[in-house]
């Protein structure tokens, strides 16, 4: 599998920073990946398998946790999600097929889960954006993000690629899924590019602490949210399920501790709804992310932040790239070294 990258795709263009031009390219970036096919064997060695396992670091690991809750919707075939540098402790079960998630494809913690897996004899395969990495000379089937280059430390556009290879596993494993119109998806990105989080960021930068919430598939969509802003700010952020926060978090809530609640309008609404009251009640001011035209939220939120009104799946890609806007510009305000934040590295190789 060979992939052409213009040498353009890997310089900044008119944008500030690489991880901006980054986010403006996901439309495209999500269109060719979600266009591409997958190999019909790797398809059908996940019809047989027991158990699909997917183990990955940071960005990656929220993509895989992503995909489970896809899988939980659609499909009937259990899938666990564990992260690389944890799966020592875990056997992978005879029978599983192990999916390496990885945009370098160098990651040395989820190479040597990926060895382990090996020896236990399961299938294996890898997500990854670098063909002819190290992960692509070890796995059985690879799987490319068509991101192209990603040069900013914080994965975006590779996020949402890895979104995308999941969204077509889906499409082929699960007939009648995914039912999405691509260039409908396409423009939904692009609208998303333009909502106006200035607000918002301007609460986010003020904090020191942030806590991200959702439900459903917004809760590992909050957990990317957090990270992407806990990396380039270097502001405390934790991703929530939801309904977890009043089992402990709760009682760190107060003036000083905006909330990011993603709100639109799905099976999770009134929940989330009555979530946001609970918050607001113990004085944490709420940036709301909700689907265009609900009123309801303008209500009883601080901020709200909305995405055009689209399928499920259309509203969280849309959500995803509002959630790393909301980080960026909470980054600019502050004046962080946006591309190459202190103490990270984009490729991690030791163990
Ligand atoms: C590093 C990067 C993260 C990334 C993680 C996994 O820690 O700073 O942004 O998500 O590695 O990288 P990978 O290349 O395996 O997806």
């Amino acid at each position: 599998d060979v992939i052409d990258w213009e040498i353009d795709s890997a310089r900044k263009g008119g944008f500030d920073h690489y991880m901006q031009k980054e986010i403006y390219e996901e439309p495209d970036v999500f269109y060719r990946t979600f266009n591409s096919e997958i190999d019909p064997d790797f398809i059908s060695e996940l019809k047989s398998a027991e158990e699909i396992c997917v183990i990955a670091c940071g960005t990656s690991y929220n993509a895989g946790l992503l995909f489970r809750y896809l899988m939980e919707m659609h499909c009937d075939t259990p899938v666990r999600v564990e992260v690389a540098s944890e799966c020592r402790f875990f056997r992978p079960r005879r029978g599983s097929v192990v999916i390496a998630v990885t945009q370098s494809g160098e990651t040395a913690d989820t190479i040597a889960a990926l060895n382990m897996a090996k020896a236990f004899g399961c299938t294996t395969a890898a997500v990854t954006n670098v063909v002819g990495s190290s992960v692509t000379r070890v796995v059985d089937y690879s799987l490319c993000t068509r991101a192209g280059p990603e040069i900013s430390v914080a994965a975006t556009k590779s996020y949402t690629a890895q979104v995308a290879v999941f969204m077509s596993v889906l499409r082929e494993l699960c007939n009648g899924s995914i039912k999405e119109d691509l260039d409908e998806i396409h423009k939904v990105i692009e609208d998303a590019l333009l909502v106006d989080v200035s607000e918002g960021a301007e609460m986010c930068a003020g904090a020191s602490d942030i806590f991200y919430v959702g439900r459903g598939l917004y809760y590992p969509v909050s957990l990317e949210g957090a990270l992407k802003i806990k990396e380039i700010t270097y502001i405390h952020a934790e991703g929530y399920a939801a309904g977890e926060l009043k089992h402990g978090p709760i009682s760190l809530l107060c003036e000083e501790t905006p909330i990011v609640a993603v709100c639109t309008m799905d099976v999770s609404y009134p929940v989330m709804l009555s979530n946001i009251k609970e918050m607001k009640a113990r004085g944490a001011p709420v940036i709301a992310v909700g689907t265009e035209g609900d009123e309801d939220l303008d209500d009883v939120a601080d901020v709200c932040i909305y995405v055009k009104k689209s399928t499920p799946l259309g509203e969280m890609l849309a959500v995803i790239v509002v959630l790393q806007m909301l980080a960026y510009q909470s980054a600019v305000i502050l004046g962080r070294d946006i591309d190459k934040p202190r103490n990270l590295a984009k490729s991690v190789t030791v163990i």
